[in-house]
């Protein structure tokens, strides 16, 4: 099975591909995790799209192509994987068909459709834990203990780019350079729209549904 997950920030992407990724035994690719490991790192890479994140805009393509080219080559991804957050710009997404398109099985491409309004409500709200990644919205998908992620008791954090104003300039560059990533696919016929809103165990239903 070989997934992408396009979505504006907020959607629901990463704690949908999580749990798809654990049901089909498959490796959860999230190049937004990528980049913070990076960042956390200290490594070049990281000091390059610090900056970039936190503004909410996106790092250049060519950054972005090297470190999915080196994460696909890996040999856990050969039997399938699920993309979160890559491609997001159609440079991105014609360089993706070079190196996987030619392959068996073709690329399935789910949109979540979140309304704009939706989205800062989620994002305000939503804790991370640094350690395994684990994603929690203080409402919605609180953690069992105040601030502590449930898996590992490390202390949730927010994002440095989950600011109003970066998360304003985050669903600009959705709707101008990724947008025209799904309409891409669309012409491809493999793009498959999927709500978004309700329960998360209702939204992963309807993603399940719309893979068979
Ligand atoms: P990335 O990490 O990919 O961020 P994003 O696309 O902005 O998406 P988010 O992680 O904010 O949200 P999500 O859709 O995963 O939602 P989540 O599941 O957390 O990218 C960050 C940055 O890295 C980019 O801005 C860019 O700078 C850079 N970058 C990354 N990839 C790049 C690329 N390919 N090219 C260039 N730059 C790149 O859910 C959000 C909240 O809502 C949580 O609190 C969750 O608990 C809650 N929630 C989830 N589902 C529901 C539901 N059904 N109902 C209610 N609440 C829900």
């Amino acid at each position: 099975m070989k997934v992408i997950f396009i979505g504006p920030p907020g959607s629901g992407k990463g704690t949908q591909a999580k749990r798809l990724a654990a049901e089909h035994a498959i490796p959860h690719i999230s190049t937004g995790d990528m980049l913070r490991e990076a960042i956390a790192d200290g490594s070049d890479v990281g000091k390059k799209a610090a900056p970039i994140m936190s503004a909410g805009a996106l790092v250049p393509d060519d950054l972005m192509i090297d470190i999915i080219r080196n994460r696909l080559a890996k040999a856990d991804a050969r039997k399938g994987f699920i993309l979160d957050g890559f491609p997001r710009t159609v440079v991105q997404a014609e360089k993706l068909d070079g190196i996987v398109g030619n392959g068996t099985e073709k690329l399935r491409v789910l949109q979540l459709l979140v309304p704009d309004e939706a989205i800062v409500k989620r994002i305000a709200l939503r804790r991370s834990c640094p350690q395994c990644g684990a994603i929690y919205h203080l409402e919605n998908q609180p953690p069992a203990n105040d601030n502590v992620c449930d898996r590992d008791g490390a202390e949730l954090m927010a994002r440095p780019d989950d600011t109003e104003p970066a998360v304003r300039k985050r669903l600009e560059a959705f709707h101008r350079q990724t947008m025209p990533v799904a309409a891409f696919y669309k012409s491809k016929s493999w793009l498959r729209e999927v709500d978004g809103v309700g329960p998360v165990d209702q939204v992963f239903e309807r993603i399940e549904q719309s893979l068979v």
